[in-house]
């Protein structure tokens, strides 16, 4: 599906941002692993997330969904055998960190994705995981799906994660629950911590301590999980699009109320406050172990930054409409440590330079860092690829719809994966001018 956008737009409203992606993910399967009920309050029905639910489901775990609430009859880490493949379709979050609960599992199942899914590396997960005693095929290319996973007794393990990869991190915490001894893991750039927070209010005893840069978390395997009330907040990954929307478009301010405000997510604000974001913070208070708040974003003068390669986990899905941002700030902003984000949904480094490049904005892909010539005058309507990822056709999105003319968004239907409504949020809130 192709959609036109008219800038330049205007945007003066509150935004309902939709619920946190990871946290609906973990709230499925932590709620999974649980010895009784949990109900979940504002589960994001994405495609992502629908489909960690019927993985989830396929396992014989009993889930009642009834909008965006979620009733789970937890199995206490005791699935069924899956008679058929398990579709992660484009979740590398279900696909990874499922990886590691069915590790503890005492059969084999098959994992299988699509297209964009089949491209993303597995081994980062799976040569952990082989530490503790699970095993893996590759049925069709070395290290990545479709695969086997074969389950076995597990033991503990020590390690400094070399990827700070929230995902790598939670595929071995779901492992070491059931592990015979104690497992360590070291990160010494923390990635986001949603798994440690909900596992330790479900009862896991998980211990996390802060030494010098590194973070240590021990994990003891697992008594009985307790089901709980979780309530989602909305997901700051998300709201980053209006964010930047208010900022670099006239007379504009957007609200996000009940937003996750945990520090390991809000690597975005801190660079946009340092580009001079006049952005506003208040109401915060923590929610289920997690801390939320309300952002507000206003119109603004935004200037160039250097972002530090130890900031990229904490705003690794932001990058692209980071990129857009400092294409309306002036002077050269410097994003270092982007590597990482060559094995998302689409080479992100490559298709955020194509959509800049293609609205006006001088760019370069230098190796692991990304660096991004502002300068408003030269933007121009365009005709954007997504390559089918939705961060991409969000993020060209909103730089479409802070220029003048129209614009052309390629396969944006994929905006389903993380924010089904994003269009429709977009047309109803802002106009054009
Ligand atoms: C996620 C972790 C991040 C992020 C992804 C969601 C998670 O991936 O990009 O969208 O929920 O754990 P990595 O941990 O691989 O960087």
């Amino acid at each position: 599906m192709e959609i036109k956008i008219n800038g330049k737009r205007t945007i003066n409203s509150k935004i309902n941002i939709p619920p946190d992606k990871s946290i609906s993910h973990r709230s499925i399967m932590i709620g999974s692993l649980a010895s009784n009920k949990t109900i979940v309050n504002n589960f994001l029905a994405s495609d992502d997330c629908i489909a960690t639910l019927e993985c989830f489901q396929k396992l014989g775990v009993n889930i009642e969904r009834n909008g965006n609430t979620l009733i789970i009859y937890g199995r206490d880490y005791n699935f069924d055998f899956p008679d058929d493949l398990l579709d992660c379709k484009n979740s590398g979050t279900t696909a990874r960190l499922i990886s590691g609960i069915l590790s503890t599992q005492k059969f084999s199942s098959i994992l299988d994705g699509d297209s964009s899914l089949r491209k993303r590396p597995m081994k980062r997960v799976t040569n952990l995981l082989e530490k503790m005693g699970s095993n893996f095929d590759f049925l069709e290319n070395d290290g990545y799906l479709p695969m086997k996973v074969i389950g076995g007794n597990l033991k503990g393990i020590e390690i400094e994660l070399e990827i700070p990869s929230a995902q790598v991190k939670s595929s071995i915490l779901f492992a070491s629950l059931k592990a015979n001894s104690k497992t360590k893991i070291i990160e010494t750039i923390p990635s986001r911590n949603h798994t440690e927070l909900m596992l330790q209010s479900f009862g896991a005893n998980i211990e996390v301590e802060e030494e010098y840069n590194k973070k240590i978390i021990t994990v003891s395997p697992s008594n009985k999980l307790e089901g709980m009330e979780i309530n989602i907040p909305s997901d700051i990954s998300s709201a980053a699009f209006f964010i930047v929307l208010a900022l670099i478009s006239e007379k504009s301010t957007v609200i996000v109320e009940d937003c996750i405000l945990n520090p390991t997510r809000t690597g975005i604000i801190e660079v946009l406050k340092d580009m001079n974001a006049n952005i506003e913070i208040n109401n915060v208070r923590k929610i289920n172990n997690e801390l939320v708040g309300t952002i507000i974003a206003k119109s603004s003068n935004l200037k160039s930054t250097i972002v530090d390669k130890n900031k990229i986990p904490s705003l690794i899905d932001e990058v692209p409409i980071l990129a857009v941002a400092a294409s309306f700030a002036d002077g050269t902003t410097i994003i270092n440590g982007v590597n990482e984000l060559r094995y998302k949904e689409s080479d992100r480094v490559k298709t955020t330079c194509e959509m800049l490049n293609n609205f006006g904005t001088e760019v370069y892909d230098d190796d692991d860092r990304l660096i991004i010539y502002g300068n408003k005058s030269n933007l121009h309507p365009a005709i954007v690829n997504s390559y089918k990822d939705h961060r991409i056709a969000m993020a060209s999105s909103i730089m479409a719809s802070a220029i003048e003319g129209q614009s052309t968004i390629l396969d944006a239907e994929y905006v389903s994966i993380s924010f089904p409504d994003f269009y429709k949020i977009l047309f109803e809130s802002s106009k054009e001018k």
